[in-house]
């Protein structure tokens, strides 16, 4: 007889929320962490506020929010285990919480309430947490998990693997999860930080850093990929949620494209500014609609520098195409430092989609953003963490 019938490595979002659920069926379930707390990421998450769903991330308007080699692999889950089930268990707990924009649910106070509500459930569902504990090698003997944790062994009948991706190491972060599932058999798609700030070549970065702190509504663009969010100057490149966004499509050597007047045409604009003040100089004219120093670096890039109502049609033309489809070329992203997910994972193939065990290997699961499900900046990533931790736990 094994020591417990689950054993739960990560106690975060998916391992936390699967072992509730395999506690209230009845099984023996012990959840471990290197980390001194369960749900670090939770609590630092959404600001302190934790962005815990999206109202938006149901199986059907949600599929093209997650992205995956099979992006139809996350629909299971979330189907099953939906944003309204977690809504209810918040309102059961008594935490209050708004919708902020675009479907995002925040703590009205802080996210440690998340936290605390799920440890809570954790202990009444009969689970053992231990906290603090290196996990060390992992083997099969006969039908169980046999694992090396802190100075002891522990076995179990189940095996859940909720360790999460690479996104900030200094939090703990590490690859476990996908040296298991290689130990296993099972394959890890290409990695790579996402929902991260992009960095530009110093040439481009003196231009953009005397901009740090300056905010402002864009369409950032990638392709056919396109979303309307802030954007935020940093000292090191660009950032704000329509960045962050983004970055989880761009790719090393490509460009991005920044509408700075998402709901204007620049044309008419600068035409009608053109006949109204015809002295003054496009800088002065963008300043009305960007902040100040964004239409400074807006106009010194137009190079235009005298007044308006000199400039031709044509001349106009080109500072209007600036302004809506303004490129500009990053060289890399923070990268795990700041990255606030991991995109790729393990291979969505080898698992089972309705109860995330590993096809090949019975009692072996994994959840969680280890998994090669990466969902949009908003609560996305946190309700598949949800989602796919209690399809385990159905099971497991
Ligand atoms: P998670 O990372 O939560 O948990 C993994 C656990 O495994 C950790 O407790 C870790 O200590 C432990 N672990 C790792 N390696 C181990 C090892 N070798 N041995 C033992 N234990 C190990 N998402 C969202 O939807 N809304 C939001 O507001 C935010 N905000 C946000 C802010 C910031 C700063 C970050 C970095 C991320 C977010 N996210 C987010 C993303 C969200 O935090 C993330 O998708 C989930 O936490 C993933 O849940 P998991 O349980 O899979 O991993």
């Amino acid at each position: 007889m094994p020591d417990y019938d689950v054993i739960i490595l990560g106690a975060g979002a998916a391992g936390m929320m699967a072992g509730i659920e395999a506690g209230r069926r009845g099984r023996r379930v012990l959840v471990v962490d290197h980390a001194r707390d369960p749900g670090e990421k939770i609590r630092i998450s959404g600001g302190g506020r934790c962005n815990f769903t999206n109202v938006n991330a149901t199986h059907t308007i949600g599929r093209e929010r997650f992205l995956s080699r099979n992006p139809r692999f996350a629909l299971s889950a979330l189907s099953r285990y939906t944003p309204e089930m977690f809504i209810d268990k918040v309102k059961k707990h008594g935490i209050a919480f708004h919708e902020k924009t675009l479907g995002q649910l925040f703590c009205d106070g802080p996210a440690t309430q998340i936290v605390a509500m799920l440890t809570h459930e954790l202990r009444q569902a009969g689970a053992a947490i231990w906290t603090g504990r290196q996990v060390g090698s992992i083997a099969r003997v006969g039908d169980d998990f046999d694992v090396v944790i802190g100075d002891g062994r522990v076995t179990a009948a189940s095996l859940v693997v909720a360790t999460g991706g690479k996104s900030i190491p200094k939090m703990g972060a590490t690859g476990l999860a996908y040296d298991i599932a290689r130990q296993f058999g099972l394959s890890v798609t290409e990695t790579r930080p996402a929902l991260v700030p992009l960095m530009f070549e110093p040439g481009a970065l003196e231009k953009l850093k005397p901009l740090a702190g300056v905010s402002t509504n864009a369409v950032v663009s990638h392709g056919k990929t396109r979303f309307e969010e802030a954007l935020l100057f940093t000292h090191r490149g660009l950032s704000g949620p329509a960045i962050l966004q983004i970055s989880s499509y761009w790719r090393e050597g490509d460009a991005i494209s920044v509408d700075l007047l998402p709901d204007e045409d620049a044309m008419e604009f600068l035409r009608a500014a053109r006949k109204a003040s015809p002295k003054l100089h496009i800088q002065t004219i963008l300043s009305e609609k960007l902040p100040k120093r964004l239409a400074q670096l807006i106009g010194d890039i137009i190079d235009q520098p005298g007044m308006i109502g000199d400039l031709s049609d044509k001349k106009l033309q080109a500072a209007a195409n600036i302004v809506k489809n303004w490129t500009l070329k990053p060289v890399g992203s923070e990268g795990y430092r700041t990255a606030e997910v991991t995109l790729g994972g393990i291979d969505t193939k080898g698992l089972d989609a309705k109860t995330m065990m590993a096809r090949a290997v019975p009692g072996l699961y994994f959840v969680g953003e280890a998994v090669d499900v990466t969902g949009w900046l908003g609560g996305y990533n946190f309700q598949w963490a949800w989602a796919s931790g209690w399809a385990a736990g159905q099971d497991a």
